[in-house]
């Protein structure tokens, strides 16, 4: 059942995949262009982990993507480029053309050396290039490993080593808004130690002066001129082979390289993103997400691709050069389906109804959100202001790991309901367990999200650390994969997102490890230790509260630390808030109690819960008297 087209449907197929989930897989797979069929269709243990999807497959995803769409849709348009300053050309790129573009690029990525399972960094502004990029990776069987062009040098550089990337494609530089990136600059900087690249091609975009190391470095016009070619054969991948590595942060240590397969990933994300969001032919849809981040490859360059879909392709800000951007972009190209984050929504929303005034966005029929949970009165201004309060809003949960939408509801087949990701999508067995891991199996229920049953699209490993992947995901609790989120299910069955459980911080809908910030942190020599927690913020949906200690006046510091932790991570790990404390709660054994401090640096100073075990209270008086708030 590939279509879902009612909520009996739906109900139907759940029951199905329930029942028989390799028979629900294959039937769906079936819709797909295979060089070769596939032997099995699953075979998986959580405990050791391993997993494969239609084991004995060969395919390729572009073939998926774009040829097997030329009889039909030669001359449709596959992607509207929309520049980020509005008095550029808009660009319609067919999918006659970008076939052409992608066996252009994975001609020169051939020709000069990149071969089957290398691995090329992609670090790109949000402009047509950068999926051609991605698409000849997958063409010829290189994995893709996109780092967002908010990263900076020196996790680019982290990304570079643990990858070990020959290649990497990137631009001269780009503007958001009205910032400029420049992005060669930053992989100068990652390329000071010693890598295993061996090429750089560089997009010329900004047409800033940018160093072009002898040898190592070559822009990409001229190569793309002289292998320019209408048409190269699709490498032939197994169904197992990494499509991409795409770097996430967890709760311990340096970020890692969640690594999606090919099979599975098309299947899954192609079917979540036809069913989600009712795509019909012919629907233009605009996500609004960073290729940098898995939104940006499910949903905005591989899904909508697979479906032969129109997709808007944007590179500038919501509000540049002022907050109408985004609906005069669906006003002009008639966008129906719009998906974005609740971060982006709220900060909308605080410029009021003026920048709506007098945009036509009746062409809209759904919309989406993604990243966080979305709040009441976000989610009332998007439905009533946005959708006209005609178009349903799915909010729809999931993660880097699980790479495609797993608990969402389905644009007019089954209730939206606000705060509520809803319901698991056919074919996703979820269940919440307690802190001893026992499954409730009642309703209503309130505990840690797990999902019981491998999903086509789940994280194969951590690049070059299956250990950690184990460690991290399936370890928690014995035969589930754990998600970080904890969650509440109501009477009917509907799960509510209360965010993660872990140390991680979602900020603006991007994720970030305490302990990956707390290490930037305390690079700085006058620090001598660090404990970074998440409080609510208006916008950002959780903002970043640093208590550091140190001898320093937080005058200096604090500027400081915000130049070092915008070198090491990036400006979206900037703290909001950082105190300097003489001492940070500490039991006996040396433990930071965070559960503490994220109490007060929520503003909560009575009710601390149990402070027995503390080694010495009156640190808590101590940072009390000085908290931000
Ligand atoms: C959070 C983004 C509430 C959650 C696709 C998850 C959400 C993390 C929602 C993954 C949602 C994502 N409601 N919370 N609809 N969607 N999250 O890997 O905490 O960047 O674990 O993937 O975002 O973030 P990631």
């Amino acid at each position: 059942m590939w279509e879902i087209t009612s909520a009996d449907l739906r109900e139907q197929a759940y029951q199905n995949s329930l029942d028989n989930p390799e028979a629900f897989w294959a039937n769906i797979a079936e819709q797909f262009t295979w060089q070769k069929p596939w032997n099995k269709v699953l075979s998986y243990s959580f405990s050791p982990y391993h997993l494969t999807w239609f084991e004995g497959a060969k395919l390729n995803m572009t073939e998926n993507c774009l040829d097997r769409h030329l009889p039909k849709h030669k001359d449709k348009v596959a992607i509207i480029f929309e520049p980020n300053n509005p008095k550029e050309k808009t660009k319609k790129i067919t999918y006659e053309k970008l076939l052409q573009e992608v066996c252009t690029w994975a001609n020169m990525l051939v020709q000069e050396g990149v071969k089957k399972g290398d691995r090329v960094c992609i670090y790109m502004p949000m402009i047509p290039e950068a999926v051609y990029a991605m698409l000849a990776c997958a063409r010829i069987g290189a994995i893709h490993s996109v780092i967002f062009g908010g990263f900076a040098a020196q996790s680019i550089q982290d990304r570079l080593l643990d990858a070990t990337c020959t290649f990497v494609i990137t631009a001269d530089g780009a503007y958001r808004g009205d910032k400029f990136i420049p992005l060669k600059e930053n992989i100068d900087q990652a390329l000071q130690a010693k890598t295993s690249v061996q090429k750089v091609i560089v997009c010329q975009h900004s047409h800033s002066e940018v160093f072009m190391q002898k040898d190592r470095d070559f822009y990409a016009e001229p190569l793309l001129e002289k292998y320019r070619t209408d048409f190269i054969p699709a490498s032939s991948m197994d169904a197992e082979d990494a499509l991409f590595i795409l770097y996430t942060s967890g709760s311990t240590g340096k970020p890692k390289g969640v690594v999606h397969s090919t099979a599975g990933y098309m299947v899954y994300t192609a079917y979540s993103f036809k069913n989600v969001f009712q795509y019909q032919d012919g629907d233009v849809y605009f996500c609004t997400a960073d290729i940098g981040w898995i939104t940006g490859h499910s949903y905005n360059v591989y899904a909508p691709l697979l479906l032969g879909a129109t997709l808007v392709l944007f590179e500038g800000t919501p509000t540049y050069p002022n907050p109408s951007r985004w609906w005069d972009i669906v006003e002009k190209h008639k966008v129906n389906i719009f998906y974005t984050a609740p971060t982006a929504i709220r900060s909308l929303m605080a410029f009021g109804d003026e920048p709506l005034k007098g945009k036509d966005l009746s062409s809209l029929k759904v919309l989406g959100c993604v990243g966080e949970p979305l709040n009441q009165e976000a989610w009332h201004w998007y439905f009533e202001k946005i959708g006209a309060s005609k178009c349903p809003i799915v909010d729809t949960w999931w993660q880097t790991e699980t790479g495609g939408i797993l608990i969402s509801a389905m644009a007019h087949i089954s209730p939206c309901i606000p705060t509520y990701a809803t319901k698991p999508l056919p074919g996703v067995q979820m269940v919440l367990v307690d802190e001893h891991g026992e499954v409730l199996h009642t309703n209503p229920a309130s505990g840690y999200l797990c999902l019981a049953f491998p999903v086509p699209s789940l994280l194969r490993t951590t690049y070059n650390d299956h250990a950690r992947c184990e460690q991290s995901y399936f370890k928690t609790y014995p035969n589930l994969y754990f998600t970080g989120d904890g969650a509440q299910r109501d009477e009917a069955g509907n799960y509510r997102i209360t965010g993660r459980v872990d140390d991680v911080l979602n900020v603006s809908g991007h994720r970030i490890g305490t302990a990956e910030l707390e290490d930037a942190i305390n690079l700085h020599p006058k620090v001598l230790e660090s404990a970074v927690v998440g409080f609510a913020h208006p916008i950002k949906g959780e903002g970043i509260y640093a208590f550091v200690i140190s001898h320093e006046d937080i005058k200096t510091l604090g500027a400081e630390i915000h130049a070092l932790v915008q070198k090491q991570i990036g400006a979206i790990a900037k703290p909001d808030k950082i105190q300097v404390v003489t001492g940070l709660p500490r039991t006996r054994s040396g433990k930071i109690m965070r559960r503490i401090l994220r109490k007060l640096a929520q503003g909560e100073t009575e009710h601390l819960g149990d402070t027995s075990t503390l080694v010495d209270a009156s640190v808590i008086d101590a940072i009390k008297e000085g908290l931000l708030m």
